[in-house]
């Protein structure tokens, strides 16, 4: 499993996200290069759509590229991976607050039969912390960042 899956070549910085939301979006709080007011989603703190994109595809090409994961997903075709990839976006997107629908399947379903333990699952979002420090998510953002991603535990882990 390679990171071309997920056209990942570089990592824009999440203040660098965050000047480009706010010159796409022409919100007010954002113009000045300044942060997201502190009500806002945290879909908009963490830069909007394309920020969130960017962090899901670096996350899922760490975890992908895991030796401990990547025989989870071995036998997936490239238009699998897209698919996966463009269900944990809008996932991401809908549970931070953003204006996203995920069609996908619910968790439970999903991971059913793939025996996933405690090991695997730490070894899986275990690739978050590296995506978030290499994104500079400030910490009120990673702490619900991780929370979101910590409530899908109970559906996923089956082991
Ligand atoms: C951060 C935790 C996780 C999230 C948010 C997540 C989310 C998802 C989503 C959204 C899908 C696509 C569902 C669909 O297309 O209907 C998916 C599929 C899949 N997930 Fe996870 N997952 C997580 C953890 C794991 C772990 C720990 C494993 C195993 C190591 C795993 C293995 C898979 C596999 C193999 C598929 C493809 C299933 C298929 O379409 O045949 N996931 N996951």
């Amino acid at each position: 499993m390679t990171l071309s899956f997920f056209g990942i070549r570089r990592a824009p910085t999440m203040a660098l996200l965050l000047s480009l939301a706010a010159v796409a979006t022409g919100c007010a709080s954002m113009s000045h290069g300044s942060k997201a007011a502190p009500t806002a989603s945290l879909y908009s703190r963490l830069g909007g759509y394309d920020a969130i994109a960017a962090v899901t595809d670096d996350f899922l090409g760490g975890a992908l590229g895991d030796p401990r994961i990547a025989p989870y997903f071995k036998g997936l075709e490239p238009k699998d991976i897209q698919r996966i990839r463009q269900h944990v976006v809008d996932q991401l997107c809908n549970a931070t607050g953003g204006p996203c629908y995920y069609p996908g399947r619910d968790m439970k379903t999903v991971h059913a039969e793939m025996e996933i333990n405690n090991d695997i699952w730490n070894a899986f979002t275990g690739h978050l912390n590296p995506t978030m420090d290499k994104f500079r998510v400030p910490e009120r953002e990673r702490n619900e960042l991780v929370n979101i991603i910590g409530s899908l535990r109970g559906s996923i882990v089956n082991r």
